[in-house]
């Protein structure tokens, strides 16, 4: 018999189905709650115990520490795997033979276009703005260029979207940078891998040949693999809930970008360098940082520390942490925030205000340091996470689609003035 849940309200007793995922996580099934009940609804601001959805893209324990993308271990899709691979199986659930990832490939180098009148939208931002706004408000502005809706019922209407999107996609990531840094557009290199491109997109001075290093590419693939997907955190919910509107892929990844762009999600990374930075500059002293950190009256937090459901270690943290290492070493850099970064890591972990709170470094707490080796500039890097998070928005918004879901509308307890007379402006 499967099992149930009964909630007990005003005396009667209300049954749900649980469900359970194929790794053993069970939910109460609470559809009919609010119907069958009398209007009892769920109340979880932060959504921290509330499942938005069934999927079959990304499996992560906190407790244990693990992340899969559709069954694979992170740390083998890491060392073996491209980025486009990874992009393919997130998006279509399994991984692609040669010929499809050429045929994928091939693909997106004709599509990789962006329309010229898009230059003048850049034109419009100072070179001040930040890159993630820029970003977000370009993806929005494909949308004039490619108007047409997707038809979620063709399978190659649905393929065409996402080909376009991971073709323009590094287009734009490219030009914010270079609009920021005063250097002409390019459109990259098509004899090139992805990856590759990317960086020849971004780096490339008019005057000069740009070599792609190996070290440098290898770096940025398994960074990009790490950011892929991550399950229904701030910025994929987002996605999913404004596509649930039937709102089309370029306007539903944009408002992804702006979830990722907070300091509390995608925007740690430049937070943590910014920290990193600023605690070296006051003299290297960790122990009054972590002070700071633990001070209620002070609004300061160990920015890279804490995850809303990791709650042991991060395992993207513990690959990047030994990359790091490595990267650094390969390309010959030494810099000092590293060791800061150490340090505070190593008396974070054994203090009890982190422990007793299972607040563990994040896949952020390094990745900037690596960014930082490679040359990509601070205010970039939550650029770069979104460059890597875009295959897992695009799969979530795919899935959503594909299944039909519902329109995202939570509900909500009213706790304002109950019904009151208009008052007159002379009388207020
Ligand atoms: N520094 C100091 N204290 C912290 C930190 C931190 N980084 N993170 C959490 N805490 C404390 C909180 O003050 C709270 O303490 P209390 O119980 O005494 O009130 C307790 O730990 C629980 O924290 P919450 O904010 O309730 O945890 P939540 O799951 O809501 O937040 C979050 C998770 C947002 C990641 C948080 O840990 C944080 O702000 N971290 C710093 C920002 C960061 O690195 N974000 C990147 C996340 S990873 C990503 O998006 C890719």
């Amino acid at each position: 018999m499967s099992k149930k849940a009964t909630i007990e309200f005003d005396g009667k007793k209300y049954e749900f189905p649980i469900v359970v995922g194929t790794e053993n996580e069970v939910a109460i099934q609470i559809k009919s709650l609010r119907g069958d009940t009398g209007g009892l609804i769920t109340l979880d601001p932060g959504y921290k115990n509330t499942g938005s959805c069934e999927s079959a893209i990304t499996f992560l324990n906190g407790e244990e520490g693990i992340l899969r993308y559709r069954g694979y271990a992170i740390e083998e899709l890491a060392d073996n795997a491209s980025f486009l691979e990874v992009a393919y199986l997130l998006i279509f659930g399994e991984l692609p033979t040669q010929q499809q990832l050429d045929k994928l490939y091939a693909d997106i180098k004709r599509e990789s276009n962006v329309d010229e009148e898009m230059k003048k939208i850049l034109d419009g931002f100072p070179k001040s703005a930040h890159p993630m706004g820029v970003l977000s408000s370009l993806t929005s502005a494909l949308i004039a260029f490619n108007p047409s809706a997707v038809n979620v019922d063709s399978e190659e209407d649905m393929y065409n979207a996402i080909i376009k999107l991971l073709a323009k996609f590094p287009v734009l990531v490219a030009w914010t940078l270079r609009k920021r840094q005063g250097q002409p557009l390019d459109y990259g290199d098509s004899s090139l891998g992805y990856v590759e491109n990317i960086l020849k997109m971004m780096f490339k001075k008019p005057s000069e040949n740009y070599e792609v290093d190996p070290v440098v590419a290898s770096a940025l693939n398994k960074l990009l693999i790490l950011h892929a997907d991550h399950e229904q955190n701030c910025s994929t919910s987002t996605v999913r809930i404004v596509g649930s509107s039937h709102a089309g892929l370029f306007a539903s990844i944009s408002a992804g970008i702006s979830a990722l762009w907070g300091p509390l999600h995608g925007g740690a990374n430049q937070a943590v360098i910014e920290m990193l930075e600023g605690i070296k500059q006051d003299g290297g002293d960790t122990k009054k940082y972590m002070k700071k950190a633990k001070d209620k009256n002070d609004p300061f937090r160990l920015m890279g520390f804490g995850h809303r459901v990791y709650k042991n270690f991060d395992p993207r943290a513990k690959i990047i942490k030994k990359s790091a290492d490595e990267v650094l070493g390969k390309l010959g850099v030494q810099d000092p925030v590293l060791d800061i970064a150490k340090g505070l890591e190593k008396e974070a972990l054994e203090d009890s205000y982190f422990v007793d709170r299972k607040l563990y470094p994040n896949v952020d707490f390094y990745s900037g340091i690596i960014y930082r080796a490679l040359g990509i500039p601070t205010e970039m890097f939550t650029v770069m996470f979104a460059l890597g998070r875009l295959p897992g928005w695009i799969a979530q918004w795919r899935e959503m689609r594909l299944k039909k879901e519902p329109i995202g509308r939570p509900r909500q307890v009213y706790t304002g003035e109950n019904l009151r007379s208009f008052k007159p402006m002379e009388n207020r």
